[in-house]
């Protein structure tokens, strides 16, 4: 089993599960047409926001593959949930793990999707002995595939309209990144 210290602390931020005082925050997040764009999710209502929630704050562990760690971000300064990120543990026999994250618009471009999602792919690949850690973005999330590109993750694949999302063929970018070259981007 594998379970992060919380809270994680970077420069800027602070990571921890999600509480039920953090509705407000997911309801204006996932209220907002240009966080939901290249999500598989759309609208939700009040309650199904508040349902997300409540299923959230038990994404804590790391136990068993197909396992999803959801934490929120929190500015340190203001102690604003700003956004979230994942890690999955995708399997064990190949020892590979997901990354996502989404930020709230009013803080996009500041280096904080970098800033939040690096300490998840630093437990994958320290204390989960993990291999390759992925991420996926729509081939027209420009600002995803950006900011997986900034972490020195592999543009691997272009999946051109490989699913059908939200009524429309869409395209996919698969970035990747192994434990070495990890290790080695932190030297
Ligand atoms: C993807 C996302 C998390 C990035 O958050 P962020 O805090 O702005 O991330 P960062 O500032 O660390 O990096 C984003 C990079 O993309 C760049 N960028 C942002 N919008 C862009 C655009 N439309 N075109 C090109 N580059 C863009 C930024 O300039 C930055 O690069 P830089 O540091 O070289 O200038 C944020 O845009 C988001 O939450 N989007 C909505 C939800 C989503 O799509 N999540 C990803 C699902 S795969």
């Amino acid at each position: 089993m594998a379970i992060p210290r919380y809270p994680i602390e970077t420069e800027r931020l602070r990571l921890r599960p999600f509480r039920g005082a953090d509705l407000p925050a997911m309801l204006s997040l996932y209220r907002l047409p240009e966080v939901l764009r290249y999500l598989y999710v759309g609208e939700r209502s009040v309650d199904e926001i508040a349902a997300a929630l409540e299923e959230r704050k038990s994404k804590t562990a790391l136990k068993t593959e197909g396992d999803k760690l959801v934490l929120a971000v929190e500015l340190k300064e203001t102690g604003q949930c700003i956004g979230e990120v994942v890690l999955i543990w995708l399997s064990a026999t190949h020892k590979s793990a997901e990354i996502g994250f989404i930020i709230h618009p009013n803080f996009h471009g500041k280096g904080l999707g970098a800033e939040a999602i690096r300490p998840l792919i630093d437990f994958a690949f320290a204390r989960m002995d993990i291999h390759r850690v992925i991420g996926r973005c729509d081939g027209r999330n420009t600002a995803s595939a950006r900011l997986m590109e900034k972490l020195g993750m592999r543009r691997e694949a272009h999946l051109v309209e490989n699913e059908f999302v939200k009524g429309e063929w869409t395209d996919e970018l698969v970035f990747a990144l192994l434990d070495r070259e990890w290790q080695a981007k932190q030297r």
